[in-house]
Formats: structure tokens, sequence, C-alpha cells
């Protein structure tokens, strides 16, 4: 198991990718705090890793507010014992905004994306230092890399800003021995908030995939993982790209 003995904390782990991340770090062998906003989801995925025989708990938490952060934190800390891996993964999508000059979207697409990477690191690196090391994975998305249609230009802004926060902090952390990179998704199932499947402009996207196909949140789940282990001890400041080689053309 390549987490044995690990303690992560994962944020939006109630849904989606991050739940999938979630389970697959709990059969890996670490202890998992789900965090997120949506109590009932989160229960569920801590209900299934201890009917897989894992180890979790539930953590409400909105990554936009710091004085929650420091909550959190210390729950896990005082749960678990000690942090080793934060993934940072709850967001929302630009996709679902009605207006792309909405400056509120703005607003909340830069705190709910962004500002909430940096408030998890903040508050997490200080724990990682007290054991000697850690691992960060942010997740920010093919937005972060290139420009698109028809989506709110704040969410392109808020994962580019991932992409670059995770290379300042891999930088300035990396003698404390924590690491810290960026995982880049393309067509993942949608997300709540953003275009559902059938919608015009999410299908013409697909279309450029040259794989022909989505991805499974597992496909995403284990280059998190990979970054999160000690198999990727020489990897920092990188950004691994999952998306069926949709930024490659
Ligand atoms: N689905 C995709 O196609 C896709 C592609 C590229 C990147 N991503 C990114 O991957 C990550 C996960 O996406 P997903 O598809 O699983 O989305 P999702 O909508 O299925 O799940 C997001 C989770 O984040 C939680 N969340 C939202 N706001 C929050 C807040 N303020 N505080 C705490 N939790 C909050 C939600 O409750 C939910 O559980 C996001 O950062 C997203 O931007 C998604």
């Amino acid at each position: 198991m390549r987490l044995e003995g690990k303690v992560a904390l994962i944020t939006g782990a109630a849904h989606g990718m991050g739940a999938e991340d979630a389970r697959l770090f709990a059969r890996e062998g670490a202890k998992v705090a789900i965090a997120d906003i949506r109590e009932e989801d989160a229960r569920k995925v801590e209900a299934e890793i201890a009917e897989a025989g894992g180890e979790a708990m539930v953590i409400m938490l909105d990554v936009s507010k710091e004085d929650q952060w420091e909550q959190a934190v210390a729950a896990v800390v005082s749960k678990f014992g000690k942090l080793d891996i934060l993934v940072n993964n709850a967001g929302i999508s630009g996709s679902g905004e009605s207006d792309s000059s909405s400056t509120n979207a703005w607003d909340r697409l830069i705190d709910i994306n962004a500002k909430s990477v940096f408030l998890g690191m903040k508050h997490a690196i200080p724990e990682m230092e007290k054991i000697g090391g850690g691992a960060i994975v942010n997740i920010s998305s093919i937005s972060g890399l290139v420009g698109q249609e028809s989506i709110h230009p704040g969410y392109n802004a808020s994962k580019g800003a991932v992409r670059l926060v995770t290379k300042a902090a891999a930088v300035q952390h990396a003698k404390s021995g924590i690491r810290v990179n960026s995982v880049h998704p393309g067509m993942l199932p949608p997300m709540l908030t953003s275009f559902q499947r059938g919608d015009p402009n999410r299908e013409a996207m697909n279309a450029n995939v040259p794989m022909g196909r989505e991805g499974e949140p597992i496909e995403v789940a284990n280059a998190v993982l990979f970054l999160a282990s000690d198999e990727a001890s020489y990897i920092t400041g990188t950004e691994l790209v999952v998306d069926g080689g949709f930024t490659a053309k």
C-alpha cells in the first residue's frame, strides 16, 4: 500500500474526483479527512471507506474561509496525530455562469478556487514542517493552461493561479521536505456547477479530445496518488496533465 501510515486531508471530497481520491487514498492505507460543505455526501464517502476497511473522518470546511481552515487542520491533527498530505481539490466551475463579465462571479471563482489553495497550504505547511515533510497536490485544470470559449474567464484565472502558486510553494518549501505539485484534468464527468452532458458547449469541447472520450475520475485519482506518494520523491513544482491529449494539440 503506497500511503500506509499517512494522513491526508482532501477538500471537495464529498463528490466527484475528490471522493474518488478519498476512496483510493484509503485503499492505499491513508487515514483520510473528507473536507467539504456537503455533509450528507461526505458522510456517504466516509461510510464507503469504513465498509471497505479504511479510516476516514468528515470535516465541514468552506475552503474560502481562513478561520475554517485553522479549525480543519487542527481537527485532523487532533484525531489522526499529524498531517502528511493535502489535496486542494474543492472548486466551482466557470461554465455555470450565464454572464461571463460578472464581477461577482470573478470574486467567487478566485475565492473558492484560488485563495482556498493559498489558505490550505498556509495552514497545512506548519504541520508538515513539524514532521519533517509532506506532499501537497493542487487540482488545477486544462483551464489553467489554455483559454476556452464560453466559460467565465475567472475560472481560467483561478486555475492559472493554482498552477503558479504551486510552483512558488514548491520552491519555497523544498528544503523543508515538502513537495508541491499540480494536476490538470481535462474533460472529466461534469462538475456539480458546470455545463452538464448534452450541453452543446460541453460536447464541442469533448469533440476536441484526441483520445475521443471523457476521462474517468480514477484516472485523475491515480495521478494525484502518484504525486502524493513517496514514489514521486524527486518531483516538486511540476504540472501533471491528465487530459487525453486535449492540450497537446
Ligand atoms: N470535472 C471536470 O471536468 C474538471 C476538469 C478539470 C478540473 N476540474 C477540477 O477538479 C476539481 C474537482 O472537480 P469535480 O469534477 O470533482 O467537481 P464536483 O462539482 O463534482 O465536486 C466539487 C466538490 O467541491 C465541493 N466544494 C465546492 N465549493 C466548496 C467550498 N467552498 N468549500 C468546500 N468544498 C467545496 C463540492 O461540495 C463538491 O463536493 C475542481 O477543482 C475542478 O475545478 C474538474
